[in-house]
C-alpha cells in the first residue's frame, strides 16, 4: 500500500502524503500552486474554461487526455503528468496552436483562451488528428467563448491541426513514456485515516475489500456526476473510493455476438466498440457531454448514478444487456433494466459495485436505432432518448421489440405495452403501427419539468418510435438531416 500521491507536474515528480479527499484538480492549481493560466468558470464541467491535459501512461501507451479540471478529483491524477496553458511555449515561443490563434484574432477577452487552446493542443498530440471542420467542431463542444465568435477560433484550428510543425519538441518533460511508466506501478494507494480518506486501488480484490469494509464510502470513477455533488451541492464525502486506476475495470472485449465493457472503460474508449455494433451508437456518444467529459467519465458511473436520463442506459437496455455486480468476493449478474427499480434507488447493496456490462449484438434480421432528443445539440442531457431493436422475419413481419425510454418515467424503462402491440404487425404498413404508437401512453405517463412539458416528451416519444419504423421499414421518406452511418467491422479486440 502506497501513502502518498505521485505524479509530474512542471517537469518534477510532486509527492503528497496529506490531501483533502474533496480537493480538486483546479483548487490545487490555482490556490496551491498560483497556475492561474488555467480559468474557473462555471464549475460544473460545462465551458472548458479549466480544461488542462493529462498524459497517463494506460494499456502499454502513452495516451494524453483533456479533462475538466473543476471537477477531477486531485487524488485522481496519481500516476500522470498535469499539462497546464503555462507549459505549452518551448524556449520562449507559444505552440502552434497559440499562434495561429493570435494570429486569427481568436481571443478577446481572452477568458476561455487557455481552455480553447488546451483542447485544440490534445486534438494536436491526438492520432490521427482531427482536420475537418466537423471533427474540429467535437473537439471544441465542451469549450464555450462568449465574445470572439467561433469562426477566428475554427480558422485557427484548421491550421494549425492540419500542418503541424515537423520536430516540435512537444510539452512538458522531454521523456514522457519512461517517466510516466514507472509512476504506474499498480500499487493500492490509501490517503488520510479511517474517518476521512482518499484510495485509490489498483487491484479488483483491494476494491472489493474496501468497499465492503466501507460501505458508506462514495465510489468515485471519473467523478463527472460525483465532482458537481462538491462543487455544486456542497456536499463533504469523507470517505472516497477511486476507481480510475484500476486496470482490469477497463477492459474491453468483442466477439461476435457480445461487446463487454468494464465498469471503469471511459465513454472516449467504449466510443469506438459501440460504433461497431452500430452507427446511432456512434453519433450517440459524439454527442454524448464533450471530448472532456468523455475522457473522464465511464459506462460504470453513466449506469450506476441511476439518471432517468442517463444516456446509456436506454440505448443498452433496448440492445439487452447484463449487468456485472459485485460485492467482496460475491458477484452476480442481472439484466441491466432489473437494476433501475425506481428514481434514486438502484438494485445495489452497500458495498456492493458495477464491474462491467455484456452488451448483446443485434442477431441478422434485428435492427437497431437510438435518438437523443435535447436542447443543444452538443453538450447537453437528453430530454428524451429512445432505442428500439426490431426482429424482422423474411416475410417483413416484427418477430419481437425491445423499446427502452431515458426521460419518460422515474427510471430509463422498457415500453412493453408498445413492444407487444407491435409483435406481428408488417413493418412496411405504417397505418397499422398506430396501435403500437397509442400503447406508448400507457407505457408512460412523463412529468414535466425544466427540459420539457409532459404533453411535449408524449408527442416526441411517439415520433421516434415513428421515425424508427420508418427508417426500419425502408419508406423512402427523409427522416435525418445527416445521413445514417455504415455498420464498422467488427473488430476483435
Ligand atoms: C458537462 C456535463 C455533460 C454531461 N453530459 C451527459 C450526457 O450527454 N449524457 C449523459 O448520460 N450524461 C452526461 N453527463 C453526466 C455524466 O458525465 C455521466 O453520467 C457519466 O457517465 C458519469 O460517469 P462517471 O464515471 O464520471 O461517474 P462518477 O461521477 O464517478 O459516479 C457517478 C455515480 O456512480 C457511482 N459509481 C461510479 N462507478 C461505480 C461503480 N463501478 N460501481 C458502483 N457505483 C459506481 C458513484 O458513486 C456515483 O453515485 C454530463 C456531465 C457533465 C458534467
Ligand atoms: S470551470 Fe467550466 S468546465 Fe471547469
Ligand atoms: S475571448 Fe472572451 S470568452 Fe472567449
Amino acid at each position: 500500500m502506497r501513502r502518498s500521491l505521485r505524479f509530474i507536474f512542471r517537469g518534477s515528480l510532486v509527492e503528497l502524503s496529506e490531501i483533502d479527499p474533496n480537493r480538486m484538480l483546479l483548487e490545487w492549481l490555482r490556490e496551491t500552486r498560483r497556475a492561474t493560466g488555467t480559468k474557473e468558470g462555471c464549475n460544473e464541467g460545462d465551458c472548458g474554461a479549466c480544461t488542462v491535459i493529462l498524459a497517463r501512461w494506460q494499456g502499454g501507451a502513452l495516451r494524453y487526455q483533456p479533462v475538466n479540471a473543476c471537477i477531477l478529483l486531485l487524488g485522481m491524477v496519481d500516476g500522470c503528468e498535469i499539462l497546464t496553458v503555462e507549459d505549452l511555449a518551448a524556449g520562449g515561443s507559444l505552440h502552434p496552436v497559440q499562434q495561429a490563434m493570435a494570429r486569427h484574432h481568436g481571443a478577446q477577452c481572452g477568458f476561455c483562451t487557455p481552455g480553447i487552446v488546451m483542447s485544440l493542443v490534445a486534438a494536436y498530440l491526438a492520432e490521427p488528428r482531427p482536420v475537418s471542420r466537423e471533427t474540429i467542431a467535437e473537439c471544441l463542444a465542451g469549450n464555450l467563448c462568449r465574445c470572439t465568435g467561433y469562426r477566428p477560433i475554427f480558422d485557427a484550428a484548421a491550421e494549425a491541426l492540419a500542418n503541424p510543425i515537423p520536430d516540435n519538441p512537444g510539452i512538458g518533460i522531454p521523456d514522457k513514456a519512461a517517466a510516466l511508466r514507472a509512476l504506474a506501478d499498480g500499487r493500492d494507494v490509501l490517503l488520510g485515516h479511517e474517518d476521512r480518506f482518499f484510495a485509490a486501488p489498483a487491484e479488483l480484490d483491494t476494491l472489493a475489500e474496501m468497499a465492503a469494509s466501507h460501505p458508506g464510502a462514495t465510489l468515485v470513477s471519473g467523478a463527472t456526476d460525483v465532482g458537481l455533488w462538491i462543487t455544486k451541492k456542497l456536499q463533504d464525502l469523507p470517505q472516497v473510493i477511486a476507481l480510475n486506476r484500476i486496470e482490469a475495470l477497463k477492459t474491453i472485449a468483442e466477439d461476435e455476438a457480445t461487446l463487454y465493457l468494464g465498469a471503469g472503460v471511459t465513454h472516449a474508449e467504449a466510443m469506438p466498440a459501440l460504433g461497431r455494433i452500430d452507427p446511432d451508437l456512434d453519433t450517440l456518444m459524439k454527442r454524448f457531454a464533450s471530448r472532456q467529459v468523455r475522457a473522464s467519465g465511464t459506462v460504470g458511473g453513466n449506469i450506476a448514478n441511476g439518471s432517468p436520463i442517463g444516456d446509456l442506459a436506454s440505448a443498452l437496455i433496448a440492445l439487452g444487456s447484463t449487468l456485472h455486480l459485485r460485492h467482496g468476493a460475491a458477484s452476480r449478474d442481472i439484466p441491466l433494466e432489473d437494476f433501475f427499480i425506481a428514481y434514486g434507488r438502484q438494485d445495489r447493496q452497500p458495498g456492493e459495485w458495477v464491474s462491467g456490462l455484456t452488451i448483446t449484438r443485434p442477431r441478422p434480421g434485428m435492427h437497431f436505432r437510438c435518438f437523443k432528443i435535447s436542447k443543444r445539440v452538443d453538450e447537453d442531457i437528453s430530454t428524451v432518448m429512445g432505442a428500439f431493436l426490431i426482429e424482422v422475419d423474411p416475410e417483413r413481419r416484427i418477430l419481437s421489440a425491445r423499446i427502452a425510454f431515458g426521460g419518460m418515467a422515474a427510471t430509463p424503462r422498457r415500453a412493453t405495452r408498445a413492444e407487444a402491440a407491435l409483435t406481428g404487425l408488417p413493418i412496411a404498413a405504417p397505418a397499422e403501427w398506430a396501435v403500437a404508437l397509442r400503447a406508448l401512453a400507457e407505457d408512460f405517463q412523463p412529468i414535466s419539468d425544466m427540459r420539457a412539458s409532459a404533453g411535449y416528451r408524449a408527442r416526441v416519444a411517439r415520433s421516434l418510435l415513428g421515425k424508427a419504423l420508418t427508417e426500419i421499414g425502408g419508406a423512402r421518406s427523409l427522416t435525418r438531416i445527416q445521413p445514417r452511418g455504415p455498420v464498422a467491422e467488427v473488430a476483435h479486440v
